[in-house]
């Protein structure tokens, strides 16, 4: 291919799955279902183009405050996603990173987690990070309490300092 003008990192919003859903009829988890099905076309698209790295947004901080239900089922689809995807992602030469919180996660979907990173680790050929648990506004969040508690100085809190 003769693209001489190639994005080497993609960003992606994970969104619409509940509309999928919504428009056959169907419960929001099985809009979820579809949207795993979606990343692995990103995934499988990406790697075609040659993109270096892929990030996507699968759940935010914000997305902690759905239904108790929705919830879980999310929870269950990563899980499932990551046992269905991983042997694939290893072939592909994938490394899998996430990025976000950890401490929230249940145990299980933690090791999951934890088990996809470990290995894809030596992987390069598309760098895919999975942002879980994360958000802008618990970002900074998190970086308050820590300029707090290491008791800054007002006056001394500048860009450098909360980057
Ligand atoms: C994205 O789809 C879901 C997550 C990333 C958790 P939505 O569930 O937000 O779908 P809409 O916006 O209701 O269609
Ligand atoms: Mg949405």
């Amino acid at each position: 291919m003769a693209a001489t003008e190639l994005a080497r990192a993609v960003a992606v919003i994970m969104d619409g799955n509940g509309r999928w859903a919504d428009q056959r009829g169907l419960p929001v988890a099985e809009g979820h279902r579809a949207g795993t099905k979606a990343l692995r076309r990103t995934v499988e698209a990406a790697i075609d183009l040659g993109v270096e790295s892929l990030a996507v947004y699968a759940f935010s901080t914000e997305n902690w405050a759905r239904p108790v239900d929705e919830v879980e089922d999310l929870m269950e689809i990563f899980g499932d996603t990551i046992v269905r995807e991983l042997p694939d992602l290893a072939k592909e030469g994938v490394r899998v990173r996430f990025v976000g919180r950890r401490d929230r996660a249940p145990a299980g979907l933690l090791a999951q987690m934890e088990a996809l990173e470990a290995e894809t680790v030596d992987n390069d050929k598309l760098r895919l990070w999975i942002c879980f648990d994360y958000g802008g506004r618990g970002e900074l969040v998190e970086a308050v309490r820590q300029i707090v508690t290491a008791g800054v100085d007002p006056a001394d809190v500048d860009d450098e300092l909360v980057a």
